[in-house]
């Protein structure tokens, strides 16, 4: 089966009767108010308020799949089924159905809508623990589903135990978790994996990691949170929460444990190899290539949602990616085909186009990769002779590859390791973080209000700024997002992430769009709102920024669902749109690689 017929059919599965879930829209990758990870990682986390008792609008079940990423899995990238973007196929019981209709649903729809063989499937538990007993039960109901016993394993909160955070213990008092019970495709000894695992020596079993059992899916009974240390104390409700990897069920539908063999990722590797004559086949390149096409379907997401290479937090991950790629490729090639990167990310927007990436972006996710392909290979070649040279390898030189010739940490601490030679991490991180603490504090204020006064043309250029930054996500695409302001009551100045200057079109359509909300006399109104409220409402925030629990949210409409501008803004703004004038945009300059500047003045 294609990755796109398994989403679907798991979504209408659990839409049909008797389900009756409710598809809900996947959240960004860059959840910008959720301080526990960099990126969405799990469906389940923007429906944390929901798990702990609030009431969804859409009701008490859920469906949806997650595009995810797991930073944490990228040691792994390269074997036959780790990849550090994925999408999450995901079922939510918001104190609804339990154990008994979850997972009888979902063994159904594994062998009547996917047709695995239920001969293959192997089921864990949890083995009990703490406050938690043993859930003998889930292992009932797979016995009754018509699993044998044998192929039924109990394992600790280690295996069987799912929080964001992990075991009991190592939640944070407040965070939410659960046993599980996790399903695996056996592809049969035959296959020999395991022979080149550490596992080898082993009776292989479902957790022995060595690539013969696929994990396929994960139903975890989240019940509890911990309010003490050492004390869990049970949710309101009982609720389901699962997870299943889209590309591993898609591995399975095709009998394959290699999800690189599937649609959307062969298709990329089918590409790269075009591309660069080499062979998928060869044994040499089989792991290269699987990290490049990971990376490279990771940086098309990340760069679609707006996310730019940076030495920072989100930045750094996309430039991680997209270095790691430039290295193995030019492992491979001994050079890199300046075609490569964009028949890759052709192939990401041909499968994904119609979920989650948006056409309008393909030529600035090309752009912004191939920008930051072009920033590193200028200096690559010099890096690696400079690598060459390098003895021993310590936290100082390792700085200074960064420094000077652009290789992230974690490509050099590779390079090294491969030559026998570990380099301590954390030591170099402490120096790296000093480095970015004085880069942050050079761009520090950039969101920040930006108004030289409060005269009443600076209020009206602060309101016209708000709809020039709707206005842009109208015509240019919605990961569009502020990168600094300057007010005054001559003019209104602001950058944004582009990767080129507008067209004359373009920039007539932004202006056009503007003085038709000035005419229309929209009000501009004010809403305080909590603030995992308000991010909810769609309002743009700034990434990174920290909010108090409250924020306001300023918005250009009648009602704040159908608002033309939605923005969490401390203020003040003219009342009504009209009292903003007609304006027109003075100029525009680029002012970097990504930024594009917009100067807007009155049309008098
Ligand atoms: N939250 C669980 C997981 O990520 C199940 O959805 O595995």
């Amino acid at each position: 089966m294609k990755t796109s017929e398994v989403r679907e059919r798991y979504i209408k599965f659990f839409e049909a009767s008797p389900r009756d879930h409710k598809q809900i829209k996947p959240a960004p990758l860059v959840l910008p108010e959720d301080p526990t990870t960099l990126f969405t990682s799990a469906g389940m986390q923007p429906l944390v308020p929901y798990l702990l008792g609030e009431e969804h609008p859409k009701g008490k079940r859920l469906v949806n799949s997650q595009p995810s990423i797991r930073m944490q899995d990228i040691e792994e990238v390269g074997d036959n089924r780790h990849t550090t973007f994925f999408e999450m196929l995901g079922n939510w019981s918001l104190g609804d159905y339990f154990k008994d209709e979850q997972l009888a649903w979902f063994y159904e729809f594994l062998t009547s809508e996917i047709g695995l063989t239920k001969d293959r499937l192997w089921i864990s538990v949890f083995e009990g623990g703490g406050q938690v007993p043993k859930d003998i039960e889930s292992a009932e109901i797979w016995k009754k589903i018509g699993i044998k016993e044998s192929r039924i394993g109990y394992y600790s909160a280690k295996k069987n135990w799912w929080s964001r955070n992990g075991t009991p213990s190592k939640m944070p008092i407040g965070d939410i978790g659960g046993p599980d019970s996790e399903v695996f495709y056996d592809f049969g000894e035959e296959l020999k994996l395991h022979e080149n695992s550490p596992y080898a020596k082993q009776k292989c079993h479902m957790n022995c990691d060595c690539g013969r059992f696929l994990e396929i899916g994960n139903s975890v009974f989240m019940q509890y949170k911990k309010v003490a240390e050492g004390k869990l104390e049970e949710l309101p409700n009982m609720n389901v929460d699962f997870g299943g990897g889209l590309e591993r069920i898609t591995a399975a539908s095709i009998d394959s444990p290699d999800v690189f063999e599937i649609d959307v990722m062969k298709d990329i590797i089918d590409g790269l190899e075009k591309i660069t004559g080499k062979s998928y086949q060869e044994k040499k390149n089989i792991v290269p290539f699987r990290i490049i096409s990971d990376h490279l379907r990771a940086a098309t997401f990340l760069a679609n949602d707006g996310v730019l290479p940076s030495n920072k937090q989100h930045g750094y991950i996309l430039r991680r990616l997209i270095r790691r790629s430039a290295v193995k490729l030019r492992d491979m090639e001994g050079s890199i085909h300046e075609n490569a990167f964009d028949k890759a990310i052709d192939k990401v927007f041909d499968s994904y186009e119609d979920h989650y990436l948006d056409l309008k972006n393909r030529q600035n996710v090309k752009k912004v990769l191939s920008d930051e392909l072009k920033r590193f290979t200028n200096t690559l070649e010099k890096g690696l002779r400079e690598i060459k040279k390098i003895d021993t390898i310590d936290a100082r030189k390792a700085f200074d590859l960064y420094q000077s010739y652009g290789f992230p940490l974690e490509i050099t601490a590779e390079i090294f390791s491969e030559r026998g030679q570990a380099i301590d991490i954390n030591r170099f991180q402490k120096e790296f973080e000093k480095h970015k603490e004085a880069s942050r504090s050079t761009s520090a204020g950039v969101f920040k209000g930006g108004l030289a006064d409060e005269s009443e043309e600076t209020i009206r250029f602060h309101t016209a700024t708000h709809l020039l930054q709707a206005a842009l996500r109208k015509v240019l695409g919605e990961n569009v997002i502020q990168k600094g302001q300057n007010i005054s009551g001559q003019r209104s100045r602001f950058d944004f992430n582009y990767p080129k200057k507008l067209t004359e079109n373009e920039l007539n359509k932004v202006e056009s769009l503007i003085n038709e909300i000035v005419e229309k006399n929209l009000p501009v109104k004010k809403k305080l709102m909590k603030r995992t409220e308000a991010e909810r409402t769609g309002a743009i925030h700034a990434f990174g920024e920290k909010y108090g629990e409250e924020v306001s949210v300023y918005y250009v409409g009648k009602t704040l669902e159908s608002a033309f501008s939605r923005e969490f803004c401390g203020g003040p703004h003219v009342s009504r749109t009209s009292q903003v004038g007609r304006v027109k945009i003075k100029k525009q300059d680029k002012i970097g690689a990504n930024t594009v500047r917009i100067y807007l003045v009155f049309d008098n």
